[in-house]
C-alpha cells in the first residue's frame, strides 16, 4: 500500500471506524434511487408534472438541466456521462430538451416562475457559446427567473474558455461551481484527470473578475495516491485562491454500477480510517482558514449565505447540493435527470438514444420513479433535518411515531454520534462524520438495497 496516513492528536477510535463504515446512501433524496421504479410510467410523470402546475403560478420552481457530454471520461467519476469528441452532438441534444421542454413547459400550465435555474452535468461548458446562449433562450423563452433567482452552472476548467465564462455572466449566471478534484500529479495521474493548477486559476480569477458569487470548488477525498502530505498541499493550494465554497465529497467507489472504475489501481485506495484522518484534516484546516462546515461535505465562508443559513438552521438540501433558496418543486430536463415534483420523483431515461426515442414518439422520457407516500414524507423531513442542521426536534406524535428508531439510535448516542434532550437530536461533532450512517436509522428501504451504496466512511 502506497499511502500512510499518520494519525492527528484526537486519534478515533480503530473499533468505531469498523462499526461504521458501510455501505449507504448519501440522502439527495428519500426515499433515495434504488427504490423508484419502472412501474412509475411517462403517464404518471405528466400526471405530475400537471399536478405541480395547479400549485398556483406564483409558487417558484427550481429548474435542473443536465448536460451530460465530457470530452473523456475520468476513471474516478460516478456521474452519468456521454463521452464526445467535439460540440457538434450537442446541438441534436438540445433539439431533443427543446422538445422535452415543451411537453413539460405545457403539463406545468401557468407555473413559469424560477428562482434557481442549475445546469450540471458531465461538463456544461463543453457547450460553445452558441449553444449556452441557443439553450438559455430556449429555457428562458419559457419560463421567468425571479429578480434574485440563483442561475448556476457546474464548469470543468479543462474546458472552459474566457469567452464562455462572458457569455454566461452576460446571459446572468451568477453563480458557478469549478471541478476541481485535486492538483497533485499522482493524484490526477492515478484517476486520470489531468488539470494543472495553472487552467483552474485562470478560470477562477476571470470568473471572479467577471462577478461570479459563490463560487464554490469540487474536491474529493479518498482517491487513489492521496497521502496526508498531497492532501495537505492540496488543501493549501486551493485555500489561497479563497473561493466562498468548498464541496469535499468522500470518493465514492462504485464499481458494480461504474464498471470503468474497475481500472483504478485498487493497491491505492485508501482504508476508512485513512479517508476520515483526510476529512478531519480537512475540516481543521478550513476552520482555521475561516470557512464553516455546511451540513455534510460543504463548506463556505462566513461572508457566503450559505454560512448565515447553516447558523440559522435556513438549509436545504436538493439534487444539486445545499441551497437557502427552497422551491416546493424540481422540475429536470435532459438524459438522466432527475424531477422532484408534486410528491414524486422522476428520473429519466439515462440512455441518450431511448431518451431520444421517447420525445420522437410525444411521450415524457421517464425511465422510473416513485410516488412519496406519507410514512416516505415523515422520514424525508427527519432525513433532511440531519443532513442540513444536524438536528432534529421532534414533536410528541414524532416520538411515537419514531420510537423504534429512537431505539435504535442509542446504540450511536453511546457511541458519542448523536445526543438526545428533551425533544432534540442533535448530532455531535464526532457525529458530523458519520452523519450518513445517523440517518440510516430512519431509512426504511435499507435493508433490502445496501449494495447499491458506496461506503460512509
Ligand atoms: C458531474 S461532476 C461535474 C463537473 C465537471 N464535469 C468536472 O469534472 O469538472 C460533479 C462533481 O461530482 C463529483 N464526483 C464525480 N464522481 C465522483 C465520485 N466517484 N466520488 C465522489 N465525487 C464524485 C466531482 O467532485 C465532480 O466535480
Amino acid at each position: 500500500m502506497g499511502t500512510h496516513l499518520e494519525h492527528g492528536p484526537n486519534v478515533l477510535d480503530p473499533r468505531l471506524i469498523q462499526k461504521y463504515d458501510v455501505a449507504g446512501p448519501r440522502y439527495t433524496s428519500y426515499p433515495t434511487a434504488p427504490a423508484w421504479n419502472d412501474q412509475f410510467t411517462a403517464d404518471d410523470a405528466l400526471n405530475r408534472f400537471q399536478a405541480a402546475g395547479r400549485v398556483g403560478a406564483d409558487q417558484p420552481l427550481s429548474l435542473y438541466v443536465h448536460l451530460p457530454f465530457c470530452r473523456e471520461r475520468c476513471t474516478f467519476c460516478g456521474c452519468n456521462v456521454v463521452v464526445a469528441k467535439d460540440s457538434t452532438r450537442v446541438d441534436r441534444y438540445l433539439d431533443y430538451l427543446q422538445k422535452e421542454l415543451n411537453l413539460v413547459s405545457k403539463a406545468l400550465g401557468d407555473r413559469r416562475t424560477v428562482s434557481q435555474l442549475h445546469w450540471g452535468g458531465g461538463t456544461p461548458t463543453f457547450l460553445d457559446v452558441e449553444q449556452l446562449q441557443r439553450l438559455f433562450g430556449m429555457l428562458t423563452e419559457v419560463v421567468t427567473l425571479t429578480p434574485d433567482a440563483e442561475v448556476a452552472i457546474e464548469i470543468d476548467p479543462r474546458v472552459t474558455r474566457p469567452e464562455q465564462l462572458d457569455a454566461l455572466r452576460a446571459l446572468g449566471f451568477n453563480r458557478i461551481s469549478l471541478g476541481v478534484q485535486d492538483v497533485d500529479h499522482e493524484v490526477q495521474e492515478a484517476i486520470g484527470r489531468h488539470q494543472t493548477l495553472a487552467e483552474t486559476q485562470a478560470v477562477y480569477r476571470h470568473a471572479r473578475a467577471l462577478g461570479f458569487g459563490g463560487i464554490n470548488f469540487d474536491l474529493i477525498y479518498g482517491l487513489p495516491a492521496q497521502t496526508s502530505e498531497t492532501w495537505r498541499q492540496t488543501l493549501e493550494e486551493v485555500i489561497a485562491l479563497r473561493p466562498d465554497r468548498l464541496a469535499i465529497y468522500g470518493f465514492a467507489y462504485v464499481p458494480q454500477v461504474k464498471p470503468h472504475q474497475k481500472r483504478l489501481n485498487l493497491y491505492d485506495r485508501l482504508s476508512g480510517e485513512q479517508k476520515l484522518g483526510l476529512i478531519r484534516a480537512a475540516n481543521e484546516t478550513l476552520s482555521r482558514a475561516g470557512y464553516a462546515p455546511i451540513g455534510m461535505d460543504h463548506f463556505a465562508l462566513a461572508t457566503d449565505e450559505l454560512a448565515f443559513a447553516a447558523k440559522n438552521g435556513t438549509l436545504f438540501r436538493n439534487f444539486q447540493g445545499y441551497t437557502v433558496r427552497p422551491a416546493n418543486d424540481t422540475v429536470a430536463l435532459g438524459v438522466t435527470a432527475i424531477s422532484d415534483v408534486a410528491g414524486s420523483y422522476v428520473q429519466n431515461d439515462p440512455a441518450l438514444l431511448r431518451y431520444y426515442a421517447a420525445l420522437d414518439a410525444g411521450r415524457l422520457p421517464t425511465e422510473r420513479g416513485i410516488m412519496i407516500s406519507d410514512d416516505d414524507c415523515r422520514r424525508r423531513q427527519v432525513i433532511n433535518n440531519l443532513m442540513c442542521n444536524l438536528s432534529w426536534t421532534m414533536s410528541d406524535e414524532d416520538r411515537i411515531y419514531f420510537q423504534p428508531e429512537l431505539e435504535r439510535l442509542q446504540g450511536m448516542v453511546d457511541d458519542g454520534l448523536v445526543k438526545i434532550g428533551g425533544d432534540r437530536v442533535q448530532v455531535t461533532e464526532l457525529g458530523r462524520l458519520f452523519v450518513r450512517n445517523v440517518a440510516m436509522t430512519f431509512d426504511a428501504y435499507l435493508p433490502r438495497q445496501t449494495n447499491q451504496f458506496s461506503r460512509t466512511v
